[in-house]
């Protein structure tokens, strides 16, 4: 039980107008719609360019059943946005006139920073492209708050676990010095950098997130919780590199979503700065998940494979300063709600198949 009530924090949101950019996507549309529904008013800024509705129509090569599945996902975020009341604005954070524009209508109090090529492997692939979409849109977003810290109290910036590099021992807490390797995670820490360094000269509220490893409904961003649970519903095999054992911090969204709306109701005035690990704050072995799979569909193939000699080190991410200074209180572990998710997967995925089949 959080020595923080969660019910106490709808007063201290009420009367914010909180700019999520980026806030189209998986991590976004599930926190917009927590904050409207806690009395927040809500803007998203987003160019709707990676993991969308324009991605998912015209990849030739996409399995039908795939591509009916993944755009119902997309519809059903916007339909939900629609009716949760939250505000969308399809402008290009990269453009500082585009963005700008968003500021100056919504006149925010508050603002999130998610936009990013949100894949280690994807940014490899497109490290300019991943700098541009992490870091440009940073700088103008921290650009147009600079002259309004008397009304912006707070800028969120999502970071990522990957930050820290491979892990030393079982846990890292927030102290640990970062060694981000690659293209992803050096942006990222290079996007902490740049706005603690604006809270320094400039007197920005600010606040640092490190997730890890998140999984939920309505996610496509294809990361291993979401690809072992579509691969065996289509045949395909559950790879367990070295037999499963590497192991991740694995997160429920509806737990991070707690955290983040603790970390921006909570936030201690303009010039206040922290960083919270946002996890489930236990690590499971690759082979778990894989576990939870096959206790839902029974015929799964899990397949062996030798681990790849350049694999990040990971484990559990401390959560005790979000607890302690949030009342941060996870409440899903991989066998409820990996479960759960894993249930409402099947479910989505035969009505995406009778559709298809239909189309
Ligand atoms: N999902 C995870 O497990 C995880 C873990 C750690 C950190 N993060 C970070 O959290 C943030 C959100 O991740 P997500 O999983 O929701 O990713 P996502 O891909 O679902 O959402 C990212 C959103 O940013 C938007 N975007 C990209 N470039 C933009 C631009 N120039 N202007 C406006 N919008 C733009 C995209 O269209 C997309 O809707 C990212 O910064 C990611 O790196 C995610």
């Amino acid at each position: 039980m959080s020595h923080i009530p969660y019910d106490s924090l709808g007063p201290k949101l009420a009367d914010q107008r909180i700019m999520l950019i980026g806030g189209a996507g998986f991590i976004g549309h599930n926190l917009a719609l927590e904050l409207a529904r806690m009395g927040a008013t809500v803007m998203i800024v987003d160019n709707l360019m990676v993991n969308s509705l324009i991605e998912n129509s015209f990849v030739e090569e996409q399995d039908p059943v795939q591509r009916t599945a993944y755009r119902n996902f997309l519809n059903e975020r916007f339909s939900l946005l629609r009716s949760g009341h939250v505000q969308l604005r399809n402008a290009d954070a990269r453009l500082l006139a585009d963005l700008g524009r968003c500021f100056e209508e919504f006149d925010p109090t508050k603002v999130v920073h998610m936009a990013a090529i949100a894949s280690a492997v994807d940014a490899k692939k497109e490290p300019g492209l991943a700098f541009d979409l992490q870091l440009i849109t940073l700088r103008n977003t921290l650009e147009l708050v600079r002259p309004k810290t008397d009304r912006i109290n707070q800028v969120m910036f999502m970071s990522s676990s990957t930050v820290y590099g491979d892990f030393e021992g079982d846990s890292v807490d927030e102290r640990a010095f970062p060694r981000p390797e690659g293209i992803y995670a050096n942006a990222k820490f290079m996007g902490e950098r740049l706005i603690r360094t604006y809270r320094t000269q400039y007197g920005l509220g600010t606040t640092v997130i490190r997730p890890s490893a998140l999984y939920g409904e309505r996610c496509i961003s294809r990361r291993v919780s979401q690809m072992f649970i579509e691969n065996a519903l289509t045949g395909k095999p559950l790879l367990l590199e070295g037999g499963g054992d590497g192991r991740l911090d694995f997160t429920y969204i509806r737990d991070l979503v707690q955290g983040q709306v603790r970390a921006l109701a909570l936030h201690d005035g303009p010039d206040a700065s922290n960083t919270f690990n946002l996890t489930f704050g236990n690590a499971r072995t690759i082979a778990d998940l894989a576990a939870v799979v096959k206790s839902i569909v029974p015929e799964a193939i899990l397949e062996e494979r030798p681990r790849a000699v350049d694999k990040p080190v990971r484990g559990t991410l401390s959560i005790e300063r979000a607890q302690s200074v949030l009342g941060f209180e996870p409440e899903y572990g991989l066998e409820d709600g990996y479960r759960q998710y894993c249930e409402w997967y099947v479910d989505a995925w035969r009505r995406a198949q009778r559709e298809a089949n239909l189309a």
